[in-house]
């Protein structure tokens, strides 16, 4: 069989390590200024300096030209819900109200599988535009529309972790499985889909508030007898549901605690939000390798709180970056970047962007336990990446232009960037998105 070899031109950065616990002699990131990406059978070949690299390549090979823009990995977001995509920006007082009002109702519809299929599109479309190529996405109560979701993404050919919702008290009938129903359905789905082509099955309660204990148990027994499943939930997002997880579950150490007691915190395991952990909760997130999906215009959006990076790094807990739409306002991670900075520097932390970019990528894939897979250009990784844009708009081109640093660059998209930055996305190595210029 004949090779498909293909190589791209352009600055290119990824990362090896974590900036904030890298020094010279473990340098974070690997930057070329006139760089090559060289891709065969959608995984990397080679990442490094043209000028050695090209050398390389078998005469007539098709070089892509991207030169004033910058190759990149895809970026991951931990943490989205996919039936949240058509009630994104819509106001309530806080998450309970929100959930009550909106989000609800609006997953209803995804008892209707066509319906799924159709916000399943749009969904992916919108990641692709925004250079996302992986998510850990949730979907809802109903086998369907994890069926809808993972039959979009294999079309695609994407790498995508999901999960149907389990979910069985303080919800509307309409959306409540029972403890045992929830567990098949969920057994029966990780059969159907996790490892098929690209597909990654993550089991999925809700939050505590919206299982039973009894429910809980039987989450935990099949995160225990599928261990390379994913786990995803929320956990101690807002001040109004942790008292509420107090008075639901009073014999608990804390909110985590619920999920610790179940077996739920171990690799591969990802909690949204942990604004309001103390720090043996943070301990045991470091210690079973339970990771934190940050969701910074959501908790800013519905008002939940700001999460502690310090405390976090002091703990030495698995971080990445995510949008949570609907409650997130943006599918947009350099707009997750923007919103992050903020909040760090709220908390009297900061953040360079060389950080930011690294939790969006290389962080995200170890939080998942998924690097050498996707998240940077090691050799044999799948090549899933991006071309990103400095000159987007009038005002990235402007200040782009006057940059002194990478460190400058990296920050002026993450603080100017959205979509428009991203001029294409490659999924395995094969063209998924192009901007559309005017
Ligand atoms: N907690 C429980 N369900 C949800 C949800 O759908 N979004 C957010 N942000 N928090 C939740
Ligand atoms: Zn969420």
């Amino acid at each position: 069989m004949t090779t498909n070899l293909q190589a791209y031109r352009g600055s290119l950065l990824h990362f090896l390590a974590d900036p904030a616990f890298s020094d010279e002699s473990h340098p974070s990131h690997d930057w070329h200024e006139d760089g090559l990406l060289i891709v065969a059978d959608g995984k990397v070949q080679a990442a490094g300096d043209y000028a050695t690299l090209h050398a390389t390549l078998p005469p007539n090979t098709v070089v892509h030209d991207y030169s004033g823009k910058l190759l990149m990995p895809g970026f991951i977001d931990t943490h989205v819900h996919y039936p949240q995509t058509d009630m994104i920006a819509s106001p309530a007082e806080g998450l309970l109200p929100w959930l009550e009002t909106y989000t609800f109702p609006t997953e209803r519809q995804f008892e209707d599988a066509a319906h799924a299929a159709n916000v399943a599109e749009f969904f992916l479309d919108e990641l692709l535009r925004c250079g996302t190529t992986t998510a850990m996405v949730y979907c809802t109560v109903h086998p369907q529309s994890v069926d809808a979701f993972f039959t979009a993404s294999e079309q695609r050919g994407l790498r995508m972790v999901a999960g149907k919702v389990m979910m069985d008290r303080n919800c509307p009938d309409f959306l409540r499985d029972t403890a045992e129903s929830g567990a098949r359905d969920t057994e029966t789905l990780i059969q159907r889909w996790h490892k098929r082509g690209r597909a990654l099955y993550a089991i999925t309660p809700r939050f505590a508030p919206t299982s039973t204990e009894r429910q809980l148990q039987l989450a935990g027994e099949l995160a225990a007898a599928y261990p390379d499943t994913f786990i995803q939930t929320h956990v101690s997002e807002n001040e109004a549901e942790c008292a509420w997880v107090r008075e639901l579950f009073p014999n608990a150490r804390s909110y985590i605690d619920v999920y610790d007691s179940y077996g739920m915190m171990r690799p591969r395991a990802m909690y949204g939000h942990c604004i309001w952990l103390n720090e043996r909760d943070r301990q045991r997130m470091a210690e079973t390798q339970s990771a934190a999906a940050i969701c910074p215009t959501s908790n800013l959006f519905l008002g939940s709180g700001l999460f502690d990076f310090e405390r976090a790094d002091d703990a030495g807990v698995l971080l990445s970056l995510a949008t949570d739409v609907g409650g997130g306002t943006s599918f947009s991670m350099l707009q997750t970047m923007n919103e992050a900075y903020k909040v760090a520097r709220l908390k009297g932390s900061y953040l360079p962007a060389l950080r930011m970019f690294y939790l969006a990528t290389l962080g995200a894939a170890r939080s998942m336990q998924l690097e050498g897979t996707i998240g940077n250009f090691a050799v044999g990784a799948e090549a899933d990446f991006i071309v990103v844009d400095p000159q987007a708009t009038p005002l990235l081109q402007r200040r782009t232009a006057r940059r002194e640093s990478l460190e400058e660059l990296l920050f002026a998209l993450a603080l100017l960037g959205d979509d428009r930055a991203i001029a294409a996305t490659y999924s395995a190595g094969r063209q998924v998105h192009v901007r559309e210029t005017t």
